[in-house]
């Protein structure tokens, strides 16, 4: 044996030992997230890993051989390992109504179906932030045990018309009912130790062109509607992400927007999490998103990565803002499931979900009209069901707030599971039915000689990325449903017999011209995989309607006072064209830019300041019984508190549940006010006939302040205020005065 290969051996050996070692020792000198000071493993990063980190990881489900990509198939977005430093990927998922993720994966039989719960508008309808809250643990549940660490949720931007195709994920056209809903839904989400992302920051009102969209916004429409949901939720609730939205601000994009995303939501509000992008399918400016604080580009491209590494390079980006960027992303990280490397089952409890998804949604009902007590429905009542949506509900919206539910009871079946007995013919007939079907009088009359009640479904579905049409067929009824709707009610009507109309809709539609021909109509929104034995519970009195409006329903579209400055199209045109088929001009009115001419007079504080006249107010939603308000009070506390306690009797014959609606009405100041507007709100527990409840509601000072955009500056009139115990906000039942004794201020820093 050559003895120099027996040397070179032994030194080859002894080298990788000492190699092995030294890495080893190097390996164990390697700071790992969450065991070494964040400053330690941000120094230990490369600029490429900061960079990629920066930078989602997730371009498309599958490879183009068709083979899966991603652990999770649907996800839709992931940020970068550093496997090395011990930072984990970490999975984001949508929505607001739901785990949105594929129900099956090649190679394996197991599913990975979801809850498809109510939509957000339907429980903030609840008007019961507790159930709102119980339903973002389900959500949190359910999005961790499927290997999750952030839901794309909650939702909020504001119902400032009622074309905009995602207002079913959104709450309503009041900023307080929706900071205090989206609080309780990201309170639930993250009690279950999965993070949420607050969206779109700010002002994406609209679909159409939503990427390019400048939205021309006033100072004080701004901070009065458009942010002050997000600020109550972030002071509340403190998201752990926020989504800045695609569209601009007065010329600048939220991504790239400083004032917005640093001077505002951190400095202003105290936001200590990330800021993420939307899905842009775009590079924009990576350093300056990243200088306004904006951490983290989704759904990721290799350029921005290059963008990023190159900023640095070359002095677009600071290193100091790229650290701090790195430095919110990991302490957001290392909160996560994956950090934790939690055992996620991929077996949620998807019963027990669907029955807080039925508990939820009943209280989200919302009773519009009820003609001499027609309903609740007889029990032995047989019902002839007529509409598509009667026996194929839409559970939800579309687009990336949908969910994938293995089953959705509809309304036949919900019936017949309460023993309602349902016209068989018309069953058949539906069933084999693929749009709606014109109902001739004569077959009307014959279907009225066989039942004792007629039920009839108007549906209506939108989603992302398209907005509605104020045309025959989308806000408006189609001739079908309006020739059905005649019909049905001639036809039962004429034998003594009455007709409920029930609306499975995730946004407003016209009602006034036709709500005449409905002895009771019933509004369940898009209710989630319970909807049938929801609707069925309400329609048989088992459970008591308690939902209420929480937008306005106006008589016709164009008494919006948005609507002129909204992409709707008269023209008829057909979903996919009107003015999306157009080509992109940023200087073309409602594609380019929107202008919020209407300023703060956005639903109830238009129509109800100025006395138009609407079809169904904000907050309105009626009960099979009555309730009286009695002793009402405001009291004032420390520091500018203030708690309002009014009395509540239900004095009808059923057990229900009341919502009190608190306005306050300023006294006349140097800024134009709103007639009243919602400053708090309470719903009784089940109130047994006869049974009462006193509610306390508190608010600050703070709370009462409009916003002066001279001075930048919250201002609080002194004076006497009115406090409105209502139940609606156009049904004042009590009121009690109070005084602001001195004029507060509270300066903001920056305009938009
Ligand atoms: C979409 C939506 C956003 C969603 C995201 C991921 O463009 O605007 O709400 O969370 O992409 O799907």
């Amino acid at each position: 044996m050559d003895m120099r290969i027996e040397v070179k051996k032994a030194l080859a050996g002894f080298f990788v030992t000492a190699c092995v070692t030294g890495c080893a020792g190097r390996e164990d000198m390697v700071p790992k997230l969450g065991e070494a000071p964040l400053k330690k493993v941000i120094a230990a990063m490369t600029l490429e890993e900061k960079a990629g980190l920066l930078v989602g990881d997730h371009e498309f489900d599958y490879y183009k051989d068709g083979s899966v990509k991603d652990e999770i198939p649907g996800i839709a977005g992931t940020t970068k390992a550093i496997p090395r430093l011990g930072i984990p990927v970490t999975y984001h998922t949508d929505g607001p109504a739901g785990v949105n993720i594929s129900p099956r994966r090649d190679g394996t039989e197991q599913t990975y179906f979801c809850t498809a719960f109510p939509v957000a508008t339907m429980l903030a309808s609840s008007w019961n932030p507790e159930l709102t809250r119980q339903i973002g643990a389900a959500i949190g549940d359910e999005a961790r045990e499927y290997g999750c660490d952030i839901v794309l949720a909650p939702a909020i931007n504001l119902h400032r018309n009622p074309l905009c195709g995602r207002n079913f994920e959104y709450y309503s056209e009041d900023p307080f009912l929706t900071g205090k809903t989206a609080s309780a839904m990201i309170s639930g989400i993250q009690s279950q130790g999965v993070g949420t992302s607050l969206k779109h920051f700010a002002a994406n009102n609209q679909e159409t062109f939503r990427r390019e969209n400048n939205a021309i916004i006033s100072q004080r429409a701004l901070r009065e509607l458009y942010l002050k949901g997000f600020e109550i939720a972030v002071r509340e609730a403190h998201p752990w992400t926020i989504m800045s939205s695609y569209n601009l601000i007065n010329g600048t994009y939220t991504s790239e927007s400083r004032p917005l995303l640093t001077d505002i939501l951190r400095d202003e509000w105290g936001f200590d999490g990330f800021v993420m992008t939307d899905w842009t399918r775009m590079i924009r400016n990576t350093a300056a998103q990243i200088h306004a604080g904006n951490e983290l580009m989704m759904p990721g491209f290799q350029e921005q990565i290059d963008d990023i590494v190159a900023s640095v390079r070359d002095g677009r980006l600071s290193e100091s803002d790229l650290d701090l960027s790195v430095e919110r992303m990991l302490k957001v990280i290392i909160r996560t499931p994956r950090f934790k490397r939690y055992e996620f089952s991929d077996k949620p409890d998807l019963a027990s979900h669907a029955a807080i998804t039925h508990a939820a949604a009943n209280e989200g009902v919302i009773l519009l009209r009820n003609e001499e007590g027609t309903l609740p429905l007889n029990g032995g009542s047989k019902v002839a069901l007529f509409g598509m949506g009667s026996y194929d509900l839409f559970a939800g919206g579309v687009g990336s707030g949908e969910v994938n539910a293995e089953k959705v009871v509809n309304i036949d079946e919900g019936l017949t599971d309460e023993g309602i007995s349902i016209d068989q013919d018309l069953k058949a007939l539906y069933s084999s039915a693929s749009g709606e079907i014109p109902i001739s009088l004569e077959y009307a009359s014959r279907k009225a000689s066989d039942s004792d009640i007629a039920l009839v479904t108007i549906r209506r579905t939108a989603g992302e990325y398209v907005d509605r049409r104020a045309i025959e067929g989308d806000f408006y009824l189609t001739q079908t449903e309006k020739d059905m709707l005649r019909n049905i009610s001639e036809a039962f009507r004429s034998k003594g017999k009455k007709m409920v109309v029930v609306l499975n809709t995730g946004g407003v539609i016209e009602t006034a011209s036709w709500k005449g021909l409905a002895d009771a109509i019933v509004l369940p929104w898009q209710p989630g995989v319970e909807g049938g034995h929801t609707i069925a519970d309400i329609l048989t009195g088992k459970v008591n309607p308690s939902g209420k409006l929480t937008m306005t329903w106006p008589v016709e579209y164009m008494d919006i006072p948005s609507s002129k400055n909204f992409p709707y199209d008269f023209e008829g045109n057909s979903w996919i064209k009107g003015p999306v088929r157009d080509a992109f001009d940023p200087g073309k009115r409602n594609i380019g830019f929107t202008m919020y001419e209407e300023g703060i007079w956005v639903g109830y504080r238009h129509f109800t300041t100025f006395g138009v006249p609407v079809s169904y107010p904000f907050g309105f939603g009626m009960s099979y019984t009555d309730f009286s308000y009695s002793s009402p009070s405001v009291k004032a506390g420390k520091n500018g508190s203030y708690t309002a306690t009014v009395t509540v009797t239900n004095t009808g014959s059923r057990s229900g549940k009341e919502v009190v609606e608190l306005y306050v009405a300023a006294p006349r100041g140097a800024m134009e006010k709103p007639l009243r507007e919602l400053k708090g709100f309470a719903k009784t527990k089940e109130l047994a006939p006869g049974e009462s409840e006193t509610l306390s509601i508190s608010f600050t000072s703070y709370d009462l302040a409009s916003f002066d955009e001279d001075s930048l500056e919250w201002v609080t009139d002194a004076g006497e205020y009115q406090a409105l115990f209502a139940s609606s906000v156009e049904d004042i039942r009590q009121s009690a005065s109070f005084r602001v004794k001195r004029p507060q201020t509270k300066k903001v820093l920056v305009k938009l």
